[in-house]
């Protein structure tokens, strides 16, 4: 019978039984007394296992001695107590099937030696064979699962919203655009504008920046919902946070305020942090060791301390008076930068802290304005080493607010027809938040760059793999 590697280490044959594991060769070491050692693995968990080769093998010389990293192979044989320290198991090979031989070894470009992550970039097809690609896979894994589970067991249906779309949800015109046009030929009106009547959906479209507006519009019937999927940005960041193409969490909870989503976060977040550190140990030690020395103590930390709430204001009057020069000055009114965001989570508070009422001028037109008239029921996560990875608010659930912000933001109100119906029939208080996945999985496993987070990254002149 095949096997993954996992079930061997979690005891699931008892010792004598025959095995047989299908993987990639990691190692080969051949002793004098003529054995050969290789080192096999499936991604199914952090370690290979070991098989020992005797040289008796029908194709020990043709074969075994010609095995070199990454060639494809099943090896059978018996489980035996492993006598290497380290390790509990190992195969004594009685079968050694090659499917697939690296031609030529100099130019595999995922050698035994330990590889930079910007060069594992350059073969993201390649790249998950590595120990930090596979632990990040197997994180990553956990955590939807963990936040699916969470979600589940709370009551939560699970909304699939659409991918294109008619509306910019976040208004700030960072779209692609989806469209079946000849670029060369384009449709005009006769105001010399494109007509995108002509276009395939009869207007304008484009790929999703948030699925919250649609999202809403389960909340104001099922009550509780979440969507869990790509979301698209065409804003123009070279930076190690932002990718064009990222996976968003986006729970929208009816009858409920900003408090009730703030709590949902740092209720969620725990969840999804204890998941990791009960289900994938083994991944998380590897981070510890190889990445960031913090990343188990920080998490564990987390799950037992309350998150910090704070306001916007007095956010800002901490920073003007901590003594430290930024590179952006801030001022009562601006968007906070990333520096102040991991100053504040960093530095103030050592750990993560929920920012909440921010001016409405750098928010989204959704947001419910609050009683002073120039905040809104915003709340950003910040993160230690990170910043922002979550944001969220209470919308506005009164037409008339909603439509005086869609005026004053000039978007054009007839995009957004169906969004106001909600308004006008059965309207009731409501929040929700976005988690950023990859940022979620750079902030756990203490990875840098969002590049390395996801499987194929995509990034303003990136779109290779
Ligand atoms: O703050 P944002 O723009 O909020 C929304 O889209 C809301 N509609 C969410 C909601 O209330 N349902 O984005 C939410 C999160 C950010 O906190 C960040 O973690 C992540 O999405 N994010 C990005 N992650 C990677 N690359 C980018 N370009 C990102 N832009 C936002
Ligand atoms: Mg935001």
């Amino acid at each position: 019978s095949k096997t993954a590697i996992v079930e061997i280490f979690n005891d699931k044959f008892p010792i004598g039984e025959t095995v047989t594991v299908n993987g990639w060769i990691r190692t080969r070491r051949d002793s004098k007394a003529g054995i050969s050692f290789l080192a096999i693995y499936d991604g199914s968990c952090f370690d290979p296992i070991q098989a020992v080769v005797p040289s008796d093998l029908e194709n020990y010389a043709s074969d075994v001695l010609n095995l070199t990293a990454g060639c494809s192979v099943s090896v059978t044989g018996e489980l035996v107590e492993s006598p290497g320290k380290g390790q509990s198991f190992e195969i004594q090979a009685t079968n050694v099937q090659v499917h697939g031989f690296v031609q030529d070894p100099d130019t595999y470009p995922m050698s035994a030696k330990r590889h930079s992550i910007e060069y594992l970039r350059e073969h993201a097809h390649l790249r998950p064979r590595t120990n930090i690609i596979g632990a990040v896979t197997r994180v990553r894994n956990c955590l939807s699962h963990a936040i699916h589970n969470f979600f589940y067991e709370k009551g939560f249906n699970w909304i699939s919203t659409p991918i294109i779309t008619g509306s910019d949800c976040e208004g700030a015109g960072e779209m692609f655009r989806v469209s079946t046009l000849d670029l060369e030929n384009l449709p005009k009106t006769e105001a010399g504008k494109v007509d995108y009547k002509q276009d395939f959906f009869g207007k304008e479209t484009f790929m999703t920046v948030s699925g919250q507006l649609n999202a809403e519009t389960y909340a104001c019937a099922l009550s509780n919902v979440y969507t869990f999927g790509p979301t698209f940005r065409a804003e123009n960041s070279h930076t190690t946070r932002h990718l064009a193409e990222f996976w968003m969490v986006e729970p929208e909870i009816a009858f409920a305020d900003l408090a009730d989503a703030a709590q949902l976060a740092e209720d969620m977040l725990k969840y999804v942090f204890n998941a990791v550190l009960t289900e994938r140990a083994d991944d998380m030690a590897f981070f510890a060791q190889r990445v960031d020395k913090e990343a188990i103590t920080r998490l564990e930390k987390m799950v037992s301390s309350e998150f910090v709430r704070m306001d916007y204001t007095e956010a800002i009057e901490i920073l003007q008076n901590c003594g430290k020069k930024f590179e952006y000055d801030v001022e009562w009114g601006v968007d906070l930068q990333s520096e102040h965001e991991r100053y504040l989570a960093e530095v103030h508070v050592g750990a993560p802290i929920i920012l909440q009422n921010y001016p409405k001028d750098i928010k989204a037109f959704y947001m419910k304005l609050n009683e002073d008239g120039k905040t809104v029921a915003a709340m950003d996560v910040l993160a230690p080493g990170i910043g922002e990875i979550i944001g969220g608010s209470q919308r506005e659930e009164s037409l008339e607010a909603l439509d005086k912000r869609i005026a004053e933001m000039d978007l054009n109100m007839d995009d957004y027809s169906w969004y106001r119906d909600l308004r006008k029939y059965g309207t009731v208080p409501h929040a929700g938040f976005g988690l950023g996945f990859e940022r979620l999985v750079s902030y756990v496993t203490g990875v840098q760059n969002i590049r390395d987070v996801i499987a194929f990254p995509r990034s303003p002149g990136s779109a290779d793999f």
